[in-house]
């Protein structure tokens, strides 16, 4: 399925009545109720990976590279190992031998798991500046953290790549990314349609490498019992780590446990094997003690990749009264030899405008850094910025209001497939984002008088597709009116276990209170990561399916019209009923397997599902200073059905502060010359703090889609997605400064204001 070639139109299709339109909820579903973990995060007592207390626990540190590409020629634990208290030092001249990782497949999602192929203290090669090159383990951190500092290393240092701005003139063409044709089409000759159109945008866009921060810093705690392995992991995927773990330490799978039950946000970057994982596990099989290794924010940075830079180009073509002619939107990413994909950073381009020509490209370079990898929205948290800009410049360019001359491209069908959209809310959340607005009463002022500030308003859309995985799960009912929901799935923040025990209840026709959850841990049935905003959807589709089969098995036991289930179970005879969906391993996972592919490609081509929304903002821009303070947000979302309005609106809030970081702070700053990442710490490396946000108001549709279990459509990244945008459209708007490469910093602003 390459989309190297021109993709074909197909007509569009009906959505066929797939899923029912969602039954009629109960009384828990939506209601803005607190996260069921919150009382035990806010008060100290949820405890997370680093905090298992485990009798007899030794602390490892790392030892990072400190040169981007080369050869360890020599390294000298002597002065480590000699350390009171050190109980060992790994190198790569004792290390046990790690078996490599399998290549990535959709056979097995799993496969995708690994953060970088580097064969961790198993090679002299040194990769990327940050790699580990050592392991020491101590009885206590501190020791560990000391003895760290007493291994030495010399190298044979060799040229390294590591400059994206320099190194993206040798980019090459990608078609496809894990598997989705999402990085490239083509309709139409859009080149052509551009050169012939009456009004032309054509912009260059750049945005920095980013890093995620989660609140909780990786962390692992491993321990072995003979060959039996548990390992609590700062994780957003255990089934994938267990999987991922087994096969790199050569044991049974069933011997592998792997428990997050708390984990402090994630963002994409906890989706991914790393090396601290790897090698706590490894110096507690060394050892033959339990280990923890809980990295310090640098080391996060260091070892555990980060949001691709980009280089971008969107060129519009328009006629004057603002159709568009043809729509351009090409991106040059970077990944690593080690590892990295592309991000999906022009894909939703082919489904935003109906432009008559498109075309959409994507190229990557390889550079000796520590691999890219996911981070909220991949690819379209900044490819969005550059689409959105563009647009703005259009309207600006055209005198045309922004939400006008989107709505004068709104498509009736993905204008670059033809396929139909599952539902499409783009003109409500315009509308909704600009009434609670007030947009269309704006009045920007611009006094160019000394000491004065500009304010400035600005609109973006927020575009990000909706998925499902398969989610395994088991569900039971008790006579006692009791449930007990058992997943797999995780909760790093969202709400996930809350939503759950709220679908729960109203599918079994229970109090929220008598729903008990049972999650993070791989002893449970096997749910899909906590990744692509597809959890709660995945999840909410096997509860009503678990909900239905225990249903029809208590009418089979002569359940009664309108009888509550749990009375029915009491007068049958019944002390419980429990179900399964999905299976875990064997034959029928296989086939589970085989009709999740099938199912993911025929709703590929049947009709293209997305969540969307409308950002709405005012920024104050001190003139003499070019600083932009963003003073109100509105943001208008069509996320499906909302399953809990108040941790959707929290998902939706949470994606636009980080869009704000994206838009004003953050830039992972690499030494161009050694490759070394400078702002591993959260003093050069700002992420917005409570001073940096102003007033967001979350107002959601929460009208479902036809095509998405219960209707759901996602809410973790759609958010992060246009306030790129948002922002620089609005200190245009303030100052007439295009600033079109991110972070928007002051002297960017400044040097961009046009001079009078
Ligand atoms: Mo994500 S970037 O799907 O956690």
């Amino acid at each position: 399925m390459t989309a190297a070639s021109a993709v074909p139109t197909t007509a569009p299709t009906r959505i066929p009545d797939r899923t029912a339109p969602p039954a009629d909820t109960g009384p828990w579903v939506g209601r803005p109720l607190d996260r069921a973990d919150g009382t035990a995060k806010a008060t100290g007592s949820a405890t997370f990976s680093a905090e298992y207390q485990v009798p007899d626990i030794a602390h490892a540190v790392l030892v990072h590279a400190t040169i981007a590409r080369g050869r360890i020629r020599r390294i000298d634990t002597s002065r480590a190992e000699a350390h009171p208290g050190v109980v060992a030092v790994l190198t790569h001249h004792n290390a046990p031998k790690l078996a490599a990782p399998r290549r990535a497949s959709l056979m097995d999602l799993s496969t995708m798991v690994v953060g970088s192929r580097v064969p961790y203290l198993n090679t002299d090669e040194v990769h990327y500046d940050g790699q580990p090159v050592a392991v020491v383990v101590a009885d206590r951190l501190e020791a560990a953290q000391y003895a760290a500092s007493l291994v030495e290393v010399e190298y044979d240092v060799r040229p390294a790549h590591v400059d994206f701005a320099v190194e993206q003139s040798r980019a090459t063409p990608v078609s496809q990314s894990l598997g989705m044709p999402t990085v490239s089409g083509r309709k139409g000759d859009a080149q052509a349609a551009l050169a012939t159109s009456p009004h032309r945008v054509d912009l260059r866009f750049t945005t920095p490498t980013q890093n995620h921060n989660a609140m909780e810093p990786h962390a692992t705690t491993a321990v072995w019992d003979g060959d039996s392995l548990t390992v609590w992991d700062a994780a957003q995927n255990i089934d994938w780590f267990r999987k991922h773990l087994a096969l790199r330490f050569d044991i049974p799978l069933e011997k592998v446990r792997v428990l997050a039950p708390f984990v402090g946000g994630g963002f994409g970057a906890k989706g991914f094997v790393w090396s601290g994982t790897l090698l706590t596990v490894m110096a507690a099989r060394v050892t033959g003690r339990p280990v923890r290794m809980a990295l310090t924010r640098e080391g996060v940075y260091r070892t555990v990749g980060g949001r691709t830079p980009t280089a971008q180009r969107v060129a519009l073509g328009a006629t004057a009264d603002g159709r568009l002619t043809a729509l351009v939107h090409e991106a040059v990413m970077r990944t690593s030899p080690m590892g990295g994909s592309p991000d999906q950073v022009v894909g939703a381009s082919g489904d935003l405008y109906d432009a008559p020509a498109i075309a959409l490209s994507s190229s990557v370079v390889e550079l000796d850094l520590v691999p890219n990898t996911a981070m909220r929205a991949p690819g379209e948290s900044v490819g969005s910025f550059a689409m959105e800009s563009a647009m703005d410049q259009l309207a600006r360019d055209l005198g045309i209001d922004p939400v006008d001359l989107r709505l004068r491209n709104e498509p009736d069908v993905s204008p670059m497939h033809g396929r139909a959209f599952s539902h499409r809310r783009i003109r409500e959340v315009m509308d909704l984002g600009a009434r609670e607005f007030g947009w269309h009463e704006r009045r920007s002022t611009h006094t160019g008088s000394f000491g004065s500030t500009s304010v400035g308003y600005g609109m973006a859309l927020a575009y990000h597709p909706a998925w499902t995985f398969t989610a395994n799960l088991t569900l039971r009912l008790d006579a006692d009116g009791t449930a007990l929901l058992r997943c797999g799935s995780h909760e790093m923040g969202m709400g996930t276990v809350t939503v759950q025990a709220q679908v729960v209840a109203d599918e079994l026709g229970v109090p929220y209170d008598a729903v008990r959850v049972e999650y993070g841990d791989t002893d449970l049935p096997i749910a899909p990561g906590a990744g692509g905003s597809a959890q709660s959807a995945s999840v909410a589709g096997s509860i009503v399916t678990a909900a239905s089969q225990i249903r029809r098995r208590v009418r089979r036991w002569g359940g009664r019209d309108g009888e509550p289930l749990a009375d029915a179970l009491v007068r049958t005879g019944h002390d419980h009923v429990e179900v399964s969906v999905g299976a875990d391993s064997g034959v029928r996972a296989m086939a589970g397997q085989v009709r999740f592919i099938a199912q993911t490609l025929r709703d590929q081509r049947r009709w293209v599902r997305a969540a969307s929304g409308a950002h709405f903002c005012e920024v104050h821009v001190d003139r003499d200073t070019g600083e932009v303070r963003v003073a109100r947000w509105v943001g208008a979302f069509d996320v499906g059905r909302v399953l809990n309005a108040k941790t959707v609106a929290s998902q939706l809030k949470g994606g636009i502060v980080m869009g704000l970081g994206l838009a004003l702070t953050e830039e992972t700053l690499i030494d161009p010359r050694t490759g070394r990442i400078m702002s591993a710490s959260l003093a050069d490396y700002h992420v917005p703090s409570h001073a940096d946000v102003p007033d967001i108001a979350i107002h959601v549709l929460d009208d479902p889609d036809p095509a998405m279990p219960m209707g759901v459509l996602g809410a973790g990244e759609v958010g992060i997605t246009g306030v790129g945008a948002a922002v620089a459209n609005a200190v245009f708007d303030a100052t007439g400064a295009r600033v079109t490469d991110l972070p928007i910093t002051l002297d960017k602003v400044l040097r961009g204001v046009p001079r009078v």
